[in-house]
């Protein structure tokens, strides 16, 4: 390999034939005089375009179908066979090494003439950049020549992360890798679980599942006039006005002794409410309420002590309606957050796969700017990058990116901060299953290909199919 030229942040380098060298790898390009050197990654590979390969290709062609024996006496043939297989990669300067000390900026280029430039594996360069010290290490998986790759749990630690990928590329094994791992290491997680898929994961020690309406249940009581105004104002559409009221109905049923169940305050509601149409406003909502399985009268299960119970919390929605997935989840957010703010909670993990689905785009926004002062860090995933708000974007930490092939998905994500749009773009196109492109701080900024490693547990989340799968499998 040689350098042929630099362009912008890249360097172009001439591949000879014998050499081979894969798209996310990583080079060190070397000055042998002086010990410098920069570490580069390759983004993109083609054929170098030189004048006169046209010409000879198609000449190649026109001797292949003809009987000409081409005599080549000064082993032309052979030069310019080697000028058609030399390519040319483009690879991204991601920092250097001067005296053996990791730089992630550069101040000189190596030498054209001298350089040696060699392959160098992505765990060697994540080694080389000492990202600090850290004790809570989880195992990723390997990189391209088969060594492991860790990141660590603090890294992860108050910051905000996205999973993503197209359908079926491995984002939700993935998120089940890390929540095991977050687990094992003692850090309370929340999993909202649209599909039922993590519910493998109680095999994990310290791993609960939790339903709604059997083992989940909330009083009005317990959930407090605050969380129960924002259901009403935020998840069913309660006008201002409406709601001042509502307040004062609260205080009515608690002052006066109806109580506070859903009937009490439906009556107090009847009772003191003149206006027709703030009285229907109020009183659909709460019957509303009052039909969702997991919010009774009487006895309610205290957010407070499933984390002291249980490091991980799975909340399963499968079979809840929208709307009752839109409460339950703002039930939590509403309630965490108090619980975060009195300190009666330690901060913890939410992990939430296709959020759009049960919070309103502008809350996720609310949520993490205002939650991850309060200790609480999301972990979205999603194979919709553009569900999530651009607020959203601009604060994510850390991003995994499995394959992508529509272009407009991918032109959203090349737009994320402190992304190289190149580097997107060209590689996440080529992944495989299982084989995530990993960018942000829990790498060093180092970005790297990894194949993510199996899961401790079998059969966790299988999508389920016609062929292969079910009763069929089994009828001949
Ligand atoms: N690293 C891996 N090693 C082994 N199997 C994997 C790996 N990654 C994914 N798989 C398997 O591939 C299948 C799809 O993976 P997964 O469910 O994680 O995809 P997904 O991106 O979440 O898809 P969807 O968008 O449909 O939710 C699963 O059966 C999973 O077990
Ligand atoms: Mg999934």
């Amino acid at each position: 390999m040689k350098i042929y030229r630099k362009d912008g942040d890249s360097l172009e380098i001439l591949v000879f034939p014998h050499e081979t060298i894969r798209k996310g790898e990583y080079l060190l390009v070397s000055d042998v005089g002086r010990d410098y050197s920069l570490v580069v990654q390759v983004i993109d590979i083609k054929y170098i375009d030189s004048p006169g390969i046209l010409d000879e290709l198609v000449r190649e062609g026109l001797l292949d179908k003809s009987n000409f024996v081409e005599t080549d006496l000064i082993e032309v043939g052979r030069a310019s066979r080697f000028l058609k297989d030399t390519k040319l990669a483009t690879a991204i300067i991601r920092g250097s090494i001067k005296d053996g000390v990791f730089s992630s900026v550069y101040s000189d280029l190596p030498s054209r003439a001298y350089s040696k430039i060699e392959r160098v594996s992505t765990s060697e360069v994540l080694r080389l950049v000492d990202g600090g010290e850290f004790k809570y290490k989880i195992g990723l998986g390997i990189d391209f020549d088969g060594n492991p790759v860790s990141i660590y749990a603090e890294k992860l630690d108050g910051s905000l992360t996205l999973i993503t990928g197209m359908k079926g590329s491995g984002k939700s094994h993935l998120a089940k890798l890390l929540a095991v791992n977050l687990v094992s290491h003692g850090a309370p997680i929340l999993i909202f679980d649209l599909n039922g898929e993590y519910l493998g994961l109680v095999e994990a020690s310290g791993v609960e599942v939790f339903d709604p309406g059997k083992n989940l249940y909330f009083s009005l009581e317990y959930l407090g006039r605050d969380t129960v105004l924002n259901l009403m104002v935020n998840v069913l559409g309660l006008p201002g006005v409406s709601a001042n009221i509502f307040n004062e109905v609260w205080d009515v049923a608690v002052r006066r002794g109806y109580g506070l169940s859903f009937d009490g305050l439906i009556n107090v509601v009847n009772n003191y409410v003149r206006n027709l149409m703030i009285r229907d406003a109020l009183i659909s909502r709460l019957l509303i309420l009052k039909s969702c399985r997991f919010l009774r009268d009487g006895s309610s299960v205290g957010l407070e002590d499933l984390f002291r119970d249980y490091r991980g919390v799975i909340i399963n929605l499968r079979g809840l309606s929208s709307v009752e997935r839109r409460i339950l989840v703002e039930i939590f957010l509403s309630k965490l957050v108090d619980l975060l703010e009195r300190n009666l909670l330690d901060p913890l993990f939410i992990f939430a796969e296709e959020a759009h689905l049960y919070v309103r785009d502008t809350y996720w926004e609310d949520v993490i700017t205002r939650m991850r002062h309060f200790g609480l860090f999301v972990v979205f995933i999603t194979n919709q990058p553009d569900s999530l708000g651009h607020e959203v974007f601009r604060q994510l930490d850390n991003i995994f990116i499995f394959r992508f092939q529509n272009d407009h998905d991918l032109e959203m994500l090349s737009r994320i901060a402190n992304v190289d749009s190149a580097t997107v773009k060209s590689i996440a196109k080529d992944l495989v299953r299982g084989r995530v492109l990993v960018l942000g701080e829990v790498v060093n900024n180092i970005p790297s290909i990894i194949d993510v490693h199996r899961l401790p547990y079998a059969a966790m989340g299988v999508t389920k199919r016609v062929f292969g799968g079910g009763r069929l499998a089994f009828t001949k």
